[in-house]
């Protein structure tokens, strides 16, 4: 990667990892509770955008979506691709914790593996329940645990030594965050403390099908950006990182690979509450 040419991490988020990942995760997570038209719905932690763009094709012109992220760099993305197709969407910058949004003002919140990165994860969910109408539905993906996810957990286990010998202060519990909520009776209970009734859950699974399987470490590592920035501060640090670990990583991808893609099972919990 050149500095030059060197996309921001939600560039490197929306071209490899949508695809492989959230787009596909967008399709069941609106078929567990599909937006009908005219509603409003709200897209918390919507990244650039996946879901709030598909949503907005379901409510049709008369809906409203409002799709909001803690990373002013995910809403740039997020803003750009949604003018590109012509779809109608406000995205704007905020905290899922301190929703600067009206009571009531949304029937329907959809928030896609975004609820298990809140430090407050009640003050989030109360957050969700405030801002929909009275019998209103929030739709959440939240990735199962690490166990269902020994790809992520293995690499983690080899980043976390080379992350800290660079002086960085990282945890084996940063990087294996996407997997922190697995239990569904944990998800469960955070929803219904919060104050939802009616709390389905299911699971679901995808085979993440990611293209240039020799390109897959270097753009994971680079997505982590959210919780390593002194990777886009430090292109020459993110390189030695990447040499330092290519070879223990680069063993566990090989046995995942298909051919010219790498595909990786992921598995999550889809909850739909009523407010
Ligand atoms: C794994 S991404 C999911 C993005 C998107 N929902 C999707 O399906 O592509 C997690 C997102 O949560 C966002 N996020 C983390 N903490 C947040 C907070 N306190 N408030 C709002 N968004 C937050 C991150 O910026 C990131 O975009």
């Amino acid at each position: 990667m050149t500095a030059q040419a060197r996309p921001s991490p939600a560039e490197v988020y929306e071209e490899y990892f949508v695809p492989a990942i959230f787009d596909p995760l967008t399709r069941l997570l609106l078929d567990a509770a599909p937006p009908q038209p005219d509603e409003g719905v709200l897209d918390i932690a919507c990244g650039t955008g996946v879901v709030a763009r598909r949503a907005a094709t379901l409510v049709g012109p008369a809906g409203a979506i409002v799709g909001m992220d803690l990373n002013p760099g995910m809403i740039e993305v997020a803003r750009r691709l949604s003018a590109a197709d012509g779809v109608r969407v406000e995205f704007r910058q905020g905290d899922a914790q301190e929703l600067d949004l009206p009571d009531g003002g949304f029937d329907r919140v959809v928030c896609q593996q975004g609820v298990q990165f809140l430090a407050d994860r009640e003050a989030g969910l109360r957050e969700m329940r405030r801002v929909l109408v009275p019998g209103g539905t929030a739709v959440l993906a939240v990735w199962q645990g690490p166990e269902r996810h020994p790809l992520y957990t293995a690499m983690a286990e080899v980043e976390a030594p080379h992350l800290t010998a660079f002086g960085l202060a990282v945890t084996m519990e940063d990087l294996t965050a996407p997997f922190s909520l697995g239990d569904p009776a944990d998800l469960r209970a955070l929803l219904t403390e919060a104050g939802f009734r009616e709390v389905d859950i299911t699971e679901a699974s995808i085979d993440a099908r990611f293209a240039t399987p020799e390109r897959f470490v270097e753009r994971l590592e680079y997505a982590y950006a959210a919780v390593v920035p002194a990777f886009v501060e430090d292109p020459e640090m993110f390189t030695q990182y990447l040499a330092n670990i290519t070879s223990e990583t680069t063993a566990l991808v090989e046995a995942y690979r298909d051919g010219d893609h790498v595909i990786v099972p992921m598995h999550t919990h889809i909850a739909v509450a009523r407010n």
